[in-house]
């Protein structure tokens, strides 16, 4: 993934984030990668929230709000069949990709620049 953020802990969380969801696609399925993701994109998500807090961030409660969907998505795929279909792993990633790279390129770069406008990073 190209680069998302000019903030290094952001940037580098959401690569590993990107990375993860790459990894739902490698034949034979492991379920233990959901639940990585799962707890990685919760880590992430808790300092994001915790920098909105702080720094009193205006668009906060939009923001949790669309962390909470990726929440719930997850928590819903974590109840996915072990031993599901390839197809099924494609399409699984391909959606988690696609919601991640449009959040990271929209809201979490109104949260960058408000950061960076601060002395908080
Ligand atoms: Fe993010
Ligand atoms: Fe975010």
């Amino acid at each position: 993934m190209q680069k998302t953020s000019d903030l290094i802990w952001q940037d580098t969380q959401h690569q590993v984030l990107f990375e993860l969801i790459e990894r739902i696609k490698v034949v034979p399925f492991d379920p233990d990668i959901l639940i990585q993701l799962k707890l990685y994109a919760e880590h992430h998500f808790v300092l994001e929230e915790a920098y909105m807090y702080m720094l009193d961030f205006p668009g906060t409660e939009a923001h949790v709000r669309a962390h909470d969907r990726f929440r719930e998505e997850l928590e819903a795929m974590l109840d996915t069949d072990p031993t599901m279909h390839e197809t099924l792993q494609i399409s699984l990633s391909d959606f988690l990709y696609k919601w991640l790279k449009l959040h990271v390129l929209g809201i979490d770069k109104q949260l960058e620049a408000f950061i960076l406008e601060t002395n908080a990073k």
